[in-house]
């Protein structure tokens, strides 16, 4: 028998707590099709760019990020490209909202829909219209990695509070707001963002990897797959969040791949898992194994339904500062997670013997 794996996010009723996150995949109808058939719980269009909404507007916050850009040199004169729209894999603003409109009509999962920029402005009015072609809800990422030493911390968090204020003023769908896991107090941050009304968090988004090129003396970002189960991060983040107690949808995202992720995530107080690089991995399957394995979980468990497993979770009671002190006081072996190399002579060094 199997178990009910019915969740619920951002006040709407997934089939499933598996969410495919933002990506190129969830563009393809035959391949949200095949996902939806699988049993994810709702998909996550890719995203919607500021700079494809609105003329690019050179404010104080992006000149001085250019002149200091200037100063570093090489190593980053590129690093405000003038983008083609046509470049984007989301087609467009047309052809996004005639995506939403057609998904909407061919799936029974929520869509959400994804937008993403540095500032609020002109171009979240396009909100408006996302929610007119049907969107379920709005994940937005109001984030850049800003490297203008004149913006402190305070003003990057108040600067994205108030987009996301900006933006649940226009819509009256649910917005979720993806978070980058570098602020100082994520906690004081997921009450700030509440109260600007969001109804999520998706701790956290994806960063691309710096590959420096040692002979070429130049660094150039790559976007690529997280490594299968890399979910320390993500989970730290979800607890952080957590313990501090503000009552909003979290979605753990980053790094999950497996049924252990998936329950360990919820455990540390997650209400939807998301994945994306298992999908491109492992494809639309990954997704029915992954709901076979969790209704076998509850019910080794004794649980009737996923919403049981996440309304008797643990509380954390202690201070995640005094879980810390705990182990690094306590603990005398050290558990070293690097893989072996494959090599069949030598020892786990290389050495041959
Ligand atoms: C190929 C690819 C495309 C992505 N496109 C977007 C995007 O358009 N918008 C966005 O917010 N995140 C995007 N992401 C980030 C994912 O939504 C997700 O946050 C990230 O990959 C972490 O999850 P994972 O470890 O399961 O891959 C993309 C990720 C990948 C791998």
């Amino acid at each position: 028998m199997t178990t009910n794996c019915s969740a619920n996010y951002l006040g709407l009723s997934l089939n499933s707590p598996i969410v495919i996150g933002a990506c190129s995949l969830t563009s393809c109808p035959e391949t949200v099709r095949e996902l939806a058939i699988a049993g994810a719980g709702a998909i996550v269009l890719p995203s919607i760019f500021e700079e494809q909404l609105e003329d690019y507007s050179h404010d104080d916050y992006r000149v001085a990020d250019q002149v200091h850009h200037a100063a570093l040199g090489s190593l980053t004169a590129k690093s405000l490209p003038e983008v083609e729209s046509d470049l984007f894999c989301n087609g467009g603003p047309a052809a996004y909202l005639e995506l939403i409109g057609s998904l909407k009509a061919t799936t029974g999962m929520p869509i959400i829909a994804s937008m993403n920029g540095c500032h609020g402005g002109e171009w979240l009015h396009f909100a408006r219209q996302i929610e007119k072609a049907g969107a379920s809800a709005i994940e937005a990422s109001l984030e850049s990695c800003t490297t203008n030493p004149e913006l402190n911390a305070n003003e990057v968090e108040e600067r994205l509070v108030r987009g996301v204020h900006e933006l649940c003023e226009l819509v009256s769908i649910p917005v979720s707001v993806k978070l980058s896991p570098y602020h100082s107090n994520l906690g004081h941050l997921a009450w700030e963002l509440q109260h600007a009304g969001a109804s999520g968090l998706v701790c956290f988004g994806h960063e691309p990897t710096w590959d420096v090129k040692l002979e070429r003396i130049r660094a150039t970002p790559v976007w690529g797959l997280t490594p299968a189960s890399l979910i320390n991060p993500t989970i730290s983040g979800i607890l952080r969040v957590r313990s501090s107690g503000p009552r909003i949808c979290l979605a753990a995202s980053g790094g999950i791949s497996s049924i252990e992720d998936v329950i360990a995530s919820v455990i540390s107080g997650a209400d939807v898992v998301m994945i994306t690089s298992e999908i491109y991995r492992s494809g639309p399957d990954a997704v029915a194994h992954l709901i076979d394995a969790l209704s076998g979980y509850l019910g080794r468990h004794g649980f009737d339904s996923y919403e049981e497993l996440v309304a008797n979770r643990p509380r954390l009671d202690a201070s995640i500062r005094g879980m810390q002190l705990g182990c690094l006081t306590q603990t005398h072996a050290y558990r070293d997670p690097t893989p072996s190399p494959c090599l069949r002579s030598g020892d786990r060094w290389g050495h041959i013997q």
